[in-house]
């Protein structure tokens, strides 16, 4: 059988799983972090060492005074939130592509998400339709720095400015990449990044607020601690053989949560975060070799990152035209074949979302958590309910229909050696250049 015959149709593969590298990568010293939690036996606590360790080197990478620990990168982002004062059924403007949890953040403290489409080519929240999406209601902005390509932030900065608004970035996916020089997280008045093991600094679970500003970290470290009146100035005052018990009685001032993290979860991002900045450079180098080879194939896109930033391609989109390629056939239908014959390849090709946030239940059925909260608390559901119609999101859809991620959460970009994205650029090639096939096989699936 010719090389050239797809895998799709009984050719060989260009390559198998285990060709690559799984991640997290788990090293000696990774091992040694843990191991060093167990044999201190001091396991938990917000204040306790490798807690404060990684938080203080996190806000070091992030160019912020603060850092603070948390369970995951939604619950970081919920803090924020919290810390920035949106109270029930108070407005978060997110964009209307991202991971769901960006709107989660919102809707479990009580604010009601109102979404913004993205620019087609980066996925990032186009500033250009913030104006006409803010209302009285509006009580923050939080931008996404999606697949690791931060968002437009200085436009956003600016009509935040000039509505009094603060704007929480998430960077749950970009530790590490710069906007004009500067790192993400540092750009908003404050961030939430999420070490879950998919991420480029991954931590099994867990996530991490970052900020430079004093009274939004006193604010937040309550919220995350049951909402109770620690004020952060008492962190230094903890005592190892009591890591949980505080010196004096806490009183819970409002509705906080319990959102700390752990310190094996902090002993092991530490052992990470030592090593992302060499990852991320393989990252980039990894991507600048796929998108050299694939830009060469007619109507493929690789993602695209403005000359003012860096992207650290904790997700690798690419996109697709199908007439450019001079095929006669539906995006979506075109997408999906792509990925079946890919995947034959070897590749690990998925869609990662197939819905623009609006078209979640979580939010069009307008029913929250119960009697309509908090949807209820922001009144105006006929208002809320036209402003989550699909033709407010066209460039969100077309995103979704014409493009796909290339790797997936447990063989990411950032974790493979140089051969195996070469195996990606010969296998895409392969298949483009049958590309005719895939209208069969598209035809074939209806
Ligand atoms: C854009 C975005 N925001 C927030 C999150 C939430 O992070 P976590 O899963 O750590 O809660 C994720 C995680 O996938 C994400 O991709």
């Amino acid at each position: 059988m010719a090389a050239t015959e797809l895998a799709l149709f009984g050719g060989t593969p260009v390559l198998t799983e285990a060709d690559h590298r799984t991640w997290p990568v788990v090293g000696d010293e990774e091992r040694a972090a843990v191991m060093g939690v167990l044999d201190r036996g001091i396991l938990s606590g917000g204040d306790a060492p490798e807690a404060r360790a990684f938080e203080r080197e996190m806000a070091a990478r992030a160019g912020t005074k603060h850092a603070l620990l948390t369970h995951s990168g939604t619950s970081a982002l919920q803090v924020a939130v919290a810390a920035v004062g949106v109270e029930a059924g108070d407005e978060v403007i997110v964009p209307s592509y991202s991971f769901v949890a960006t709107a989660l953040a919102v809707m479990c403290q009580g604010g009601v998400p109102r979404f913004v489409d993205v620019h087609e080519d980066t996925g990032n929240l186009d500033p250009a339709l913030l104006e006409g999406a803010i209302t009285a209601r509006t009580r923050a902005i939080m931008p996404v720095h999606v697949h690791g390509c931060p968002a437009d932030m200085d436009e956003i900065l600016a009509v935040a400015k000039r509505h009094d608004l603060p704007v929480i970035e998430d960077a749950a996916q970009a530790h590490l990449a710069t906007y004009r020089g500067r790192p993400v997280g540092s750009l908003g008045v404050a961030a939430g990044f999420s070490l879950q093991s998919s991420k480029n600094l991954p931590a099994g679970e867990g996530g991490v607020l970052t900020t430079s500003d004093d009274a939004l970290m006193e604010r937040a470290n309550q919220v995350r601690n049951f909402g109770q009146d620690i004020p952060l100035a008492s962190r230094d005052a903890y005592d190892p053989r009591r890591p949980l018990d505080g010196s004096r009685p806490h009183v819970s001032l409002f509705p906080g949560h319990m959102f700390r993290g752990n310190e094996m979860m902090a002993a092991f991002a530490r052992a990470q975060l030592a090593k992302l900045p060499e990852r991320t450079r393989r990252s980039q180098e990894n991507a600048r070799r796929l998108s050299a080879a694939l830009a060469e194939l007619p109507g493929i896109r690789p993602p695209h990152v403005p000359g003012d930033r860096t992207s650290v391609y904790h997700k690798y989109r690419v996109h697709f035209d199908a007439a450019e390629a001079g095929l006669d056939l539906a995006p979506r239908a075109l997408r999906d074949a792509l990925v079946r014959a890919l995947c034959a390849e070897g590749v690990n090709a998925v869609l990662w979302q197939d819905h623009a946030l609006p078209e979640h239940p979580l939010v069009t059925k307008l029913e929250g958590f119960g009697r309509g909260w908090p949807f209820v608390a922001a009144g105006a559901p006929a208002d809320l309910r036209a402003s989550y119609a699909a033709h407010h999101f066209p460039r969100t859809r077309a995103l979704l229909d014409s493009s796909i991620v290339l790797f997936s959460q447990t063989r990411p970009l950032i974790a493979q050696p140089p051969e195996v994205v070469d195996r990606y650029a010969e296998a895409f090639r392969k298949v483009w250049a049958a590309r005719d096939r895939l209208v069969e096989v598209a035809r074939a699936a209806g």
